[in-house]
């Protein structure tokens, strides 16, 4: 059972500055314990401030291995996309072979890219570090409340999705937890009601997610409901 830890920042600034230092620390551990490191990225905006503070850092990029957590279902380059997001504030900016950054073929529709991504997924396992972002409905990568998956496939199709696009493809709750850190980043007030939920042990898509190693949630004030009990 993973230990889960809620560190809490002033700003999603610090935040941003803070889950920059992990990653680079978790990726140096890597490299060096078994020549490479294997990272899933976040999609939504939380997480943009933080590629853009890796795009200035100095890391050993060339043993770095891009996946992503999930993907809206549009053209690759369009500014919607969460390989674009990370290609603009950060992969693009710095020497990772392109070879070693895996997008999600979700402009192939949800069932097409779901397919291709679960052959993609299984020599990727354990993940280094999976990075999350969290829904103001607890939902996280594109795996929303309400709805089923097959628990068989690494890769699942999203339709009808209550964040547009409707259509998207993501990692199932299995192999996000599939590694052996889990950073969660998480800020605003509009994430308050969420947080307070999960604290109180609702069962959201985002608390599903239970990697046998350790998960962190790196928390701004503006989203911790400072008047809500455990
Ligand atoms: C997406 C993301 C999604 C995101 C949360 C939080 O494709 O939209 O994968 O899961 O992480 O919705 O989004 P924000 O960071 O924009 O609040």
């Amino acid at each position: 059972m993973s230990k889960l830890a809620w560190v809490h920042f002033n700003s999603a600034e610090e935040v941003a500055q803070a889950a920059c230092q992990r990653i680079l620390k978790i990726a140096r551990e890597a490299i060096a314990a078994h020549g490479r490191f294997r990272v899933v990225l976040a999609g939504g905006t939380t997480p943009e401030q933080t590629y853009r503070l890796l795009a200035g850092a100095q890391a050993d990029w060339p043993h770095w291995h891009i996946h992503f957590g999930d993907e809206r279902c549009l053209p690759p380059t369009n500014p919607e996309r969460n390989s674009r997001m990370a290609e603009l504030a950060w992969l693009g900016r710095v020497d990772i072979p392109p070879s070693q950054i895996h997008p999600i073929p979700a402009e192939l529709g949800p069932e097409q890219g779901a397919a291709d991504y679960s052959q993609l997924i299984g020599s990727a396992l354990p993940f280094d570090l999976v990075l999350l972002g969290m829904g103001e409905d607890g939902h996280t990568a594109s795996l929303f409340p309400g709805h089923r998956h097959p628990a068989n496939s690494a890769a699942v199709a999203v339709h009808n999705a209550p964040k547009p696009p409707p259509e998207r493809v993501s990692l199932n709750a299995a192999t996000l937890g599939n590694c052996r850190h889990l950073l969660c980043l998480i800020t605003g007030a509009s994430k308050q009601q969420a947080v307070a939920a999960w604290r109180q042990g609702k069962p959201l898509p985002i608390s599903q997610i239970q990697p046998m190693g350790r998960t962190e949630v790196l928390i701004d004030s503006a989203a911790w409901n400072h008047h809500s009990k455990p």
